[in-house]
Order: C-alpha cells, then structure tokens, then sequence
C-alpha cells in the first residue's frame, strides 16, 4: 500500500494551523526520513506563528524536535543508520523547506543533528531534547559563542563548588527552562560548575542535572549574591537561556562586576552593556552551518553515547498536550501560556 504523508500546515502568516496532504519525501545522500512518532513544541513556534520571519516562504511546515523510527537511510548514511532505528531529531525546516518540518508524518532529516535513542528510552521522553542540544551546545561549544570545552565521555554528573580559582564556572540563567536543562548537563559534564537560576521548586530538578548551585532569580538582591557566589572563582562565561533584554542585563551586571566576560544569549543581544562585556545571539543551526566540528562532536558523538551510558538524560518531563496533528495548533496554544521544568509534546500515534 502505498504510504500518504500529512502535515499539519500553515497556510500564510499569522494563521492557525491546517492538516492537509504533504508530497511524500525522497531523502538525499545525508538524509533520513523518518516516520514521526512523537513532536515537541518550541517557543519559536508560535513565534513564528505570530509574528513570521526566517524568510519562511508561505504554507510551510514547522517543527524542530521529532522522535520516530528511520523509514529510509540516503546513500551516504548505510553505515551509521538502518531502517528500523529508533532516533531523535532536530528538523531543519527553517531554512530548508516544508519537507524538512517537525510537524508532519515523513520529514526529511539530516544526519548532522540526528542521534539513535536507546530501546529503553521512549519516543515521548526523548523527543524533548532534540532543539535544546542545538542550542545548548552552540551557546556552550561555538566558538563564536562561549567556546568551551567539550563533554567528556568519562565524566561524573556535577561536581563540588570549591569557591577557589582551580573551579571553571559557568553562570546559567535558566536553568529549569528546556534549553538550559541541556546546558546544565553538557556543561557539567564538560567539568564546568554551573550556578544557575531558577524558581525554589526547581531547585532539585536542576541540582539533579549536575547543577552545582541553584538560585532564585525572583529575588531582588539577586545580582549581589551571584557576585558574592562567583567571586575569587574562575567564571567561563554567562548562558542566557532566557535571552530576555532583563535577562541579559543581569547576567552582564554579574560578569561586569567580576571583570568582564562574555554572555551568549538565546534572543536578546543589547549593545549598549558594559565595555568589558560582550554577548553573543546563538543560532542553534550554528553547529551544522558555521561550526560542523560541534554538530559533529555532540549530535554524532556524545549524545548517542551519553544517552546510551545514562549520562545524558531526557529532561524537562513531557507534557503531553494532544494526539494526531489535529493536536499540534493547540500544542502551540499551551506553549505559549508558560511552562516550568516542562516541554510541550503532541503524539502521533499510539505511544
Ligand atoms: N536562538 C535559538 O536558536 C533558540 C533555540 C531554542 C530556543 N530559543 C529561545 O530560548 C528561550 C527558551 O526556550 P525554552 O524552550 O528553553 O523555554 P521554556 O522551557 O518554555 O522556558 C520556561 C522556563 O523558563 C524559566 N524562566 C522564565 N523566566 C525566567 C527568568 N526571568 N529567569 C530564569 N528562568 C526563567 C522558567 O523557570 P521556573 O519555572 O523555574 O521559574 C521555566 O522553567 C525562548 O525564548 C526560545 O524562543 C532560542
């Protein structure tokens, strides 16, 4: 029988989305198609949703984080991948076209940003990660970004705070968020100690990650205790994984009073800070386009081996808001209305 693709489509900026009929994909040399099981959703979504941009050209597909099982393998890939795999992604629809958005049954996928999961691991608890690895590891490993060093794949889960210039120290803001939850992991399991902020209730959940010193950034004395904490220690740089201009401002006031240093920001990037400080936007698509090493090193490398070894676990907890691609629009709905330590996930088949 011969398979149909749907997608759930938006037809022109601004509108909801719309379930219709997609070309059924022919997958490159690099490339897999897979069949979808399970789709997260991503702020960006309804970003776009609102307000357009990335020179999408109208209807497109949209959709960053796919879970589901390879359906056919490009020339190229025979070694690394096999009908049948089961894998996560990140679908480079932006950019690329509609045959490379999340949300539809068949997308294209590149190899680049594409890692099996391991058979204990279910398509719902792995499909959150797929977009925050891109943008963890292009803010943490980017040179253009923070530069830091890779994860090692020996390495422990956190490690003691010392206070003492021998600790390299990483400032998170956001550490609950789904893009920092990648970071808090990478990060610690690159040897970093991260002092993230966060809300009290999640304290525990990014302590659980590997982060070495929680924060809550509803207090108002925020900005002194974080100096006071990352003082005399050896700070690496800020993460902004909220990227508000609020946002960026506190982390430069810490950095500022510590001599300077660098922030890499996922939206907002002020120019008028500090002379000592600098920010740098992310791009999660960063690591395939500007900086191949990276992509190569964390979707080819660390992930499918950390995922496999326990030392990279799917986190925030799936939040599932609906089933069928009918679902997807109101996926994006609840999204939009505030998470906290959650991602926003749409079935698509009987998980
Ligand atoms: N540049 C890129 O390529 C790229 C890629 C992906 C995402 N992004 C952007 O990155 C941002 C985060 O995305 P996401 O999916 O990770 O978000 P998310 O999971 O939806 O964010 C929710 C979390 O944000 C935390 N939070 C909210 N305000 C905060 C503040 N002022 N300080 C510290 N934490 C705060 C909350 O923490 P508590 O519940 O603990 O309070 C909550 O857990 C979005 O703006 C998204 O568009 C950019």
């Amino acid at each position: 029988m011969q398979l149909k693709n749907y997608a759930a489509w938006i037809p022109v900026e601004n509108a909801q989305l719309e379930v219709g009929l997609a070309p059924f994909p022919r997958c490159g040399d690099d490339e897999l198609v897979i069949k979808n099981h399970v789709v997260a959703i991503n702020p960006v979504d309804w970003k776009i949703q609102a307000s357009g941009g990335f020179n999408l050209t109208y209807p497109a597909i949209l959709g960053s984080d796919v879970a589901g099982e390879v359906l056919s393998v490009g020339k190229k890939l025979k070694k690394k991948f096999a009908v049948g795999d089961r894998v996560i992604s990140h679908a480079l629809g932006l950019g690329n076209g509609p045959a490379y958005g999340g949300f539809q049954f068949y997308p294209i996928l590149s190899a680049a940003t594409t890692s099996l999961i391991p058979d204990d691991v279910p398509f719902k608890e792995a499909a959150v990660l797929p977009l925050s690895i891109s943008t963890a590891a292009a803010g943490l490993f980017m040179n253009a970004n923070l530069g830091l060093n890779f994860p090692k794949a020996d390495s422990n889960l956190g490690r003691p705070f010392t206070n003492t210039k021998d600790t390299s120290t990483l400032l998170l803001w956001g550490g609950s968020s789904s893009v920092g939850s990648s970071v808090i992991q990478f990060a610690a399991a690159a040897g970093y100690a991260v002092i993230a902020t966060a809300s009290p209730a999640n304290y525990e959940y990014c302590k659980t990650l590997g982060a070495t010193y929680i924060l809550d950034y509803h207090n108002p004395d925020i900005i002194p205790i974080l100096i006071s904490v990352l003082k005399g220690t050896n700070v690496a740089g800020a993460y902004d994984s909220i990227g508000s201009d609020t946002t960026v401002r506190q982390c430069a006031s810490v950095l500022h009073a510590l001599g300077g240093g660098k922030i890499a920001s996922v939206v907002s990037s002020p120019e008028d800070l500090y002379g000592d400080v600098t920010v740098a936007r992310i791009g999660s698509t960063g690591i395939v386009s500007q900086e191949p090493e990276v992509a190569k090193m964390i979707w080819g490398r660390y992930v499918p081996w950390a995922l496999k070894n326990k030392k990279f676990v799917p986190s925030p907890k799936a939040l599932i808001a609906g089933k069928g691609l009918d679902d997807i629009q109101k996926g994006l709905d609840r999204q939009k209305q505030g998470v906290s330590a959650s991602k926003v996930e749409i079935l698509l088949d009987d998980e």
